[in-house]
């Protein structure tokens, strides 16, 4: 058979976590359930062993008492902070006051599914528990969303499972993975979520190396590979930016850049260009390049196009986000379009096209990695 791809990639990228719109009011059948729990149970499992179990809470009195351990585990802590941020512009402030309303609301949906496994992590890295469970648990939302019925992945009751455990009379020895709310949902219309495009996040054949040309591309460098490395820092997004925006400070970590001074501007904004001193000595070559802002969105994104503004032979970016704690930094490297020095040796020695381009983008990953470590030792330090 094949498989109707509109439906089945409308599934897929619309099953969200419905939160607000479950019909709290309209009673999901038994039938319903474990016909999606068959479903799930299709789902790869450890040792091929049926080891996950599944309880279906519907009782008034249970569902109360777990739903105020849901809100003693985290709940009321999500309650407080949609409260305070309300009015504030604060960007999750839609997933907070959705998490809110089931905080506050628990009890009232129809059905709590509690996803459990037959084992306790034991530390090994076998696998057979949490990774036994996720699979099916989601494959149950898929089977849910296809029938018109909704639910929210929900972990925070974990902190609370041994008091789970005593209510539910769920024996030592099995391991409680997720909570799900099981409703109707009201309206079936969902949205995609935002997310990061798969080509940002998928590295080819070795960690951090990417490929921007998926299509038919006639030789390695049309792909145009690159190179993106990442850090997690414990500071401010605009204690980062300030380190990032400064074109001099690579120069202190990396090997290869020596400093730069703008050309036109004093400082970062789009379409300033500055000039780019730069030094190798594994081929002893010295050169100087100009390169062009073509990003500036403190303090997220700051990005130059090297050469050629329009046609460049390198496009760096620094991408900023903010991560519990702090922010995760990213700077990536695209080599191409037009031919660079390691283009053109590419070009010229088609057959070494492959090794060139990967001790390239060692070299490169190399002054990345410290240039990222450097500046997260500075931004952490404060000075
Ligand atoms: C591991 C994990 C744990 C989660 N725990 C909770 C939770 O305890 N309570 C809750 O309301 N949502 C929880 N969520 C749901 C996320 O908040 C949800 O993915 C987010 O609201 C974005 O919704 P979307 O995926 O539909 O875009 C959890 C999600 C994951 C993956």
């Amino acid at each position: 058979m094949s498989f109707d791809l509109e439906q089945t990639d409308e599934l897929l990228s619309t099953t969200r976590a419905v939160r607000r719109r479950l019909d709290l009011d309209r009673d999901v059948p038994d039938e319903l359930l474990l016909r999606c729990i068959e479903l799930a149970e299709q789902a790869p499992t450890g040792g091929d062993i049926t080891s996950r179990r599944w309880l279906v809470v519907r009782d008034s009195e249970t569902k109360k008492k777990l739903a105020d351990l849901y809100r003693e585990a985290g709940g009321n802590g999500i309650i407080e902070r949609a409260e305070q941020h309300t009015g504030t512009g604060h960007p999750k402030q839609g997933v907070l006051d959705s998490a809110a309303y089931l905080a506050e609301n628990l009890e009232r949906v129809p059905v709590l599914v509690l996803a459990t496994v037959w084992g306790v992590h034991d530390g090994s890295g076998r696998p057979g528990l949490f990774d036994s469970v996720i699979q099916a648990a989601w494959s149950f939302c898929l089977a849910l969303r296809s029938r018109g019925l909704g639910s929210a992945w929900t972990t925070l009751h974990l902190g609370k499972a041994k008091e789970f455990a005593e209510i539910l009379g769920i024996p030592d020895g099995v391991t409680q993975v997720v909570l799900l709310p099981v409703a109707w949902t009201i309206g079936t219309e969902f949205k995609p979520a935002s997310r990061k495009p798969a080509s940002e996040i998928v590295w080819f054949d070795r960690w951090g190396y990417t490929k921007e040309n998926h299509g038919d591309v006639e030789s390695l460098i049309a792909s145009l590979p690159g190179v993106t490395v990442e850090v997690d820092i414990a500071a401010s997004p605009e204690r980062v930016w300030d380190l990032v925006s400064d074109i001099n400070i690579s120069a202190r970590f990396s090997n290869e850049f020596q400093g730069a001074e703008w050309v036109d501007s004093d400082g970062p904004r789009e379409g300033a260009s500055f000039v780019g001193h730069n030094k190798r000595t594994d081929v002893g070559r010295e050169w100087d390049t100009t390169s062009w802002v073509v990003a500036c969105d403190p303090p997220w994104v700051f990005a130059w196009n090297v050469n050629d503004r329009e046609d460049p032979s390198a496009q760096w970016r620094f991408e900023l986000e903010k991560i519990p704690g702090g922010t995760r930094l990213r700077q990536r490297l695209v080599i191409g379009p037009r031919l660079s020095a390691t283009g053109h040796a590419m070009k010229d020695n088609p057959d070494q096209a492959g090794q060139i381009l990967a001790s390239r983008q060692e070299q490169h990953r190399g002054n990345m990695a410290s240039n990222l470590q450097g500046i997260k030792e500075i931004a952490e330090k404060g000075g």
